[in-house]
């Protein structure tokens, strides 16, 4: 599959799922692995909630790829956000959770939009392993220009576990990954999963600069600053 249309699936994969999205974090349906699994996600999940809660404050914050809102609500009552997705599906389901009044919206491909700014910090959740390897520099880019002098970009992801995705679903280091919704359609998507050394190393060689924190099983998370 070419760059155009890898974004494009991925675009149109987000859209037909907004409405199940959730049941991933929440580790229900075909998420469920059961109790134990779920106290531990939500533990580590706690612990990067805690690191986004006590690092950003009283910021301009872009938050790309914001999604149902399971990160915008953290960020949101402590500061001004804007926050942009592909899909006014999940759109939706954020304004109805975050219901905050100083989150500005906006529904655009990130790879093409201009941010209005500058920020003092860009958030992005579960949205780096998402982008295409060709567009990693250019991204990064993007989130440069989107950035004041001496601010981060502030970003949490998957760590490679079994149980983190659906039942049945291949979960590997390909970089790729077929994703099934519960209606069965099915759509292939990027997934890269990191290795926090390596990420730290080649996010130095592009002028960011901090360390790659990881929880027990599930997320890695960083925030890091523009020289
Ligand atoms: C894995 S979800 C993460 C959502 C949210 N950040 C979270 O942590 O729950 C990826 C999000 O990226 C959005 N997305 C996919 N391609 C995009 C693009 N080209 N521009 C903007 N958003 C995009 C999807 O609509 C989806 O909401």
């Amino acid at each position: 599959m070419d760059d155009k249309n890898l974004v494009a699936t991925q675009i149109a994969y987000y859209r037909a799922r907004a409405g199940e999205y959730d049941q991933w974090f929440l580790r229900q349906g075909r998420y469920d692995h059961g109790p134990e699994n779920r106290r531990q996600w939500q533990q580590e999940a706690g612990v990067v909630e805690a690191a986004v809660k006590s690092t950003i404050q009283n910021a301009d914050v872009l938050e790309l790829a914001c999604g149902t809102g399971l990160w915008t609500r953290h960020l949101a009552p402590l500061n001004r956000v804007v926050a942009v997705d592909s899909s006014p599906e999940v759109i939706a389901f954020n304004r109805a959770r975050t219901g905050a009044e100083n989150v500005e919206y906006h529904v655009a491909d990130l790879f093409t939009w201009r941010a209005p700014g500058p920020f003092d910090f860009v958030f992005f959740s579960f949205w780096l392993s998402h982008v295409p390897p060709a567009r990693f520099d250019s991204f990064w880019a993007i989130v440069r220009a989107a950035l004041k002098p001496g601010g981060s970009a502030f970003f949490i992801d998957s760590l490679l576990d079994r149980t983190s995705t659906a039942h049945g679903q291949t979960l590997d280091r390909t970089g790729m990954s077929k994703r099934r919704l519960n209606d069965g359609r099915e759509f292939e998507v990027v997934k890269i999963f990191y290795d926090p050394p390596a990420l730290e190393q080649r996010l130095a060689n592009l002028g960011f600069h901090g360390r790659v924190h990881t929880t027990e099983h599930f997320f890695l998370y960083a925030s890091m600053a523009l020289e």
